[in-house]
């Protein structure tokens, strides 16, 4: 399988079709040093650039170099395919300003749409893994890949940036394309069914491409990205009936058909009532209450991972979602749905899952074949 461009007008890792493994880093910039942060930034662009066309990172590589220094590359990665890498950065609020200090000269740089989440209702959230300075995203086919990847630019940002979490996902809960089959979250739904798919270009440039004129123009051609770790009570769910699981998602399990009948992409008739008169898909089911009909419009990009943290200790899967979305303004996207979704009272999917972890980010626009990641931000 060919590599997947790192160059271009946007971003690798957005509509690339959704590869199946994740390792997802937040760091902190500990330098505040903007010449530092330029030079991060440029030393990260240039190992990704490697690292995406499957090459070793740096001039000598893993083995190649002098013997009396470390190796520019650490090595887990020799022998494998590119594996359809791909590296996404975002930029999160603290880059721009971190309580009130302006470290890099980048405070009025800060687009609007980059807001402070709100608390939405039901949120637990875990400040160590929420939020970061700088975010990249790294998807591919082969686990080992993806984590050499985190590895390699954690290790060159020694001294400048350092990892405040990571996450890993193993398998992908959504499809970005018409030519992938719909994949399969750990609530053993299919995940994806109604997500933006890269063939429909109209609505990839009007929900997820922030364009001239929204914000700064450093933007133009990038997008926003939200995640958010949501743990899943696996167990719980399991007790569910099967009736109740379709109820509450509003599809049918086997099939990912609407509960108003016909196939996985039959749309979603919400007028259509059972014999006894009720909606067959429920005012508060999950894809109800997140389908753009009840959120004026509103669309997003789905590009989320199961994920396992192992057993807690009481003996239940440490599991979930690693809820990952990308769109042109979250004040009118994610939040928006978010707010739809939030609460006990709203989608009945709540009983089920609690949002742990958080963060919001500015993806620049893409890089050429020379240029830097975030360049046009300096
Ligand atoms: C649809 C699961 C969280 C937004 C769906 C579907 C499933 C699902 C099974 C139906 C298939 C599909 O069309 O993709 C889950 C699970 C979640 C979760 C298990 C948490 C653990 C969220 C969150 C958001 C969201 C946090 C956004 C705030 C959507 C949207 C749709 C959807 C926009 C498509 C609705 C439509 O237009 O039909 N989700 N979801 N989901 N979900 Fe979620």
């Amino acid at each position: 399988a060919v590599p997947v461009d790192f160059a271009g007008e946007h971003q690798a890792g957005v509509t690339t079709p959704a590869q199946d493994r994740l390792h997802f880093a937040a760091f902190d910039v500990i330098t505040d040093s903007r010449d530092d942060l330029v030079s991060l930034l440029q030393d990260w662009t240039d190992a990704a650039r490697d690292m995406t066309a499957g090459n070793e990172v740096g001039k000598f590589g893993a083995v190649a170099g002098p013997p009396v220094v470390p190796p520019e590359d650490t090595g887990e990665a020799l022998g494998l395919p590119a594996s359809q890498l791909t590296l996404t950065i975002g930029f999160g609020r603290t880059l721009f300003a971190k309580d009130g200090k302006d470290r890099f000269g980048l405070a009025d740089r800060r687009p609007e749409q980059l807001v402070d989440l709100p608390h939405f209702s039901g949120d637990r959230l875990e400040p160590a893994i929420c939020g970061g300075d700088i975010a990249i995203q790294a998807c591919a086919n082969d686990p080992q890949v993806a984590v050499h990847a985190i590895r390699n630019l954690a290790r060159i940002a020694f001294g400048r940036a350092s990892v405040r979490y990571s996450q890993l996902g193993f398998g992908r809960t959504s499809s970005t394309s018409e030519a992938q089959v719909t994949p399969r979250n750990l609530f053993g739904f299919k995940d994806g069914t109604a997500n933006i798919k890269l063939e429909d270009t109209d609505t990839v440039e009007d929900f997820v491409w922030a364009r001239s004129g929204d914000g700064p123009t450093w933007m133009d051609g990038g997008t926003y990205l939200v995640t958010r770790k949501i743990a899943m009570r696996i167990e719980t769910w399991d007790r569910e009936s099967l009736e109740g699981q379709q109820g509450i998602i509003g599809r049918a399990k086997g099939s990912g058909g609407p509960m108003s009948g016909g196939d996985e992409f039959e749309p979603l008739d919400f007028a259509a009532n059972s014999r006894d008169g009720e909606p067959m898909i429920g005012e508060q089911s999950h894809v109800r209450l997140a389908h753009p009909d009840f959120n004026g419009g509103a669309k997003l990009l789905r590009r989320g991972y199961n994920f396992v943290d192992g057993s807690d200790q009481l003996g239940r899967l440490a599991a979930g979602l690693f809820f990952i979305c990308y769109q042109r303004d979250p004040r009118e996207q994610f939040v928006r749905i978010q707010n739809n979704l939030a609460g006990l009272t709203a989608d009945l999917m709540n009983e089920y899952i609690v949002h742990i972890g958080s963060g919001i980010f500015a993806c620049p626009p893409g890089v050429g074949s020379t240029g830097y990641w975030g360049e046009s931000l300096f």
